[in-house]
C-alpha cells in the first residue's frame, strides 16, 4: 500500500479515512485531526493557559506532545493516587515524558492530601473506581481554578466518547446527553473542560505514540476490571470493522444534529451549587462529596 499523501510505502492503514500513511505523513494526519477538532468545536486558543491531565497512558501523553508541538501554552497535571501496584509506574512515565519534552509538570499526591485510594477503598462500600473518578475530577477542576488555568484538557479519545454516547443513548439519559461533548463551558465554579482527541481512535493514538517515539505506560489499576464502557467499545469496534467510519459519523452526527435536542433547558432551575463549607468547592450540599470522604477517613 502506498501513502495517500506522498506515495511512499505506507505503514499504517486507516480504513475509516480510506487512507494509508508513511510515518511522517501519519504524524501530519494526526496533527490535522487534532487541529480540526480544536477549530471545529472552538476548544481553545493560543491565549489560553491549558492544564493537561496526564495519567502516563498513551492518550494523555500524545495529547500533550501534540499541543506542545502546535505551540499551545500547556502545563501537565498528574494525580498520584498512591496505589502501590500502579501509581509509581504511572508517575514515572509522566515525569520522564515531561522532562524529555520540557513540559512544566504539577503533581498532586493523594497520600499527602489525605485521600490515598487504597484507604478510600477500605472505607467505602461502592466500587472504588467511581469514587476515584470523582476525586480526580475534583482535583483537576480545583487545581485549574486555583492556579489560573483557563482550560482543562483530558486525553479522552473517539472510542471513549463514542462508547459513552452509545451507553447514554441506550438509556436515553437526557441529562447526560445534554452534557456530552468535547467541550464543557466554564460555569458556576467549574473550569472549562475539553477533549481535543475526540476525532482520533485508540488505535490512531497508539500509532502516533509509536511513530513519535513516546514511551507510554501500561500500569493497569488493580481495582478496575478493565477500561470503562468495555462492552460498548467491543460492539462499536465490530460495527467499525464492517462499516469503516461509523464511529466518527455516529459521534459527529450527535454533535451536529442530536445534541441540541438534549440541550439543558432547566440549567438554572435546579439547586444552584454553593461553596463547600470545608473547601469552597461548588456543591449542592453543605459539605462536598470529597470532603465527606476525607471526614470518613478521619484525615
Ligand atoms: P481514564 O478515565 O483512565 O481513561 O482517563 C481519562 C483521562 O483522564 C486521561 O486521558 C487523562 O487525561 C486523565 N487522567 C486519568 N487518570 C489520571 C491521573 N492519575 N492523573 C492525571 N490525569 C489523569
Ligand atoms: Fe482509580 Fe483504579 S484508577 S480506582
Ligand atoms: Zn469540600
Amino acid at each position: 500500500m502506498k501513502c495517500t499523501r506522498c506515495k511512499e510505502k505506507a505503514v499504517v492503514a486507516l480504513p475509516s479515512h480510506n487512507a494509508g500513511f508513511c510515518p511522517p505523513c501519519y504524524l501530519k494526519f494526526f496533527q490535522r485531526q487534532v487541529e480540526k477538532a480544536i477549530k471545529a468545536q472552538k476548544l481553545f486558543t493560543f491565549d489560553d493557559k491549558i492544564l493537561v491531565a496526564l495519567s502516563g497512558g498513551k492518550d494523555s501523553l500524545a495529547l500533550a506532545k501534540q499541543l506542545k508541538d502546535l505551540g499551545y501554552d500547556i502545563t501537565g497535571l498528574h494525580i498520584d493516587l498512591a496505589i502501590p501496584e500502579s501509581s509509581p509506574i504511572a508517575r514515572g512515565y509522566v515525569e520522564r515524558f515531561c522532562t524529555m519534552y520540557d513540559i512544566e509538570m504539577h503533581v498532586l499526591e493523594m497520600d499527602a492530601l489525605g485521600l490515598p485510594i487504597p484507604r478510600v477503598k477500605e472505607k467505602i462500600r461502592r466500587p472504588v473506581c467511581s469514587v476515584c473518578g470523582k476525586i480526580k475530577r475534583y482535583y483537576f477542576n480545583k487545581h485549574a481554578l486555583d492556579h489560573g488555568f483557563t482550560v482543562l484538557a483530558t486525553g479522552h479519545n473517539l472510542d471513549d466518547e463514542a462508547a459513552r454516547l452509545f451507553s447514554n443513548v441506550f438509556r436515553w439519559d437526557a441529562a447526560y446527553l445534554g452534557d456530552q461533548g468535547p467541550a464543557l463551558p466554564a460555569e458556576k465554579g467549574f473550569a472549562r473542560k475539553v477533549k481535543p482527541l475526540f476525532r482520533v481512535s485508540e488505535f490512531e493514538t497508539a500509532n502516533y505514540c509509536f511513530i513519535a517515539g513516546i514511551d507510554y505506560g501500561f500500569a493497569p489499576c488493580p481495582y478496575s476490571k478493565g477500561a470503562s464502557f468495555t462492552f460498548y467499545k467491543t460492539i462499536l469496534d465490530e460495527l467499525e470493522h464492517k462499516q469503516p467510519g461509523r464511529k466518527i459519523s455516529f459521534y459527529e452526527g450527535f454533535l451536529s444534529k442530536g445534541r441540541k435536542a438534549f440541550a439543558r433547558q432547566d440549567q438554572d432551575e435546579g439547586v444552584l451549587p454553593t461553596p463547600c463549607s470545608q473547601c469552597s468547592y461548588p456543591t449542592s450540599e453543605d459539605v462536598c462529596g470529597v470532603c465527606r470522604i476525607r471526614q470518613n477517613l478521619g484525615t
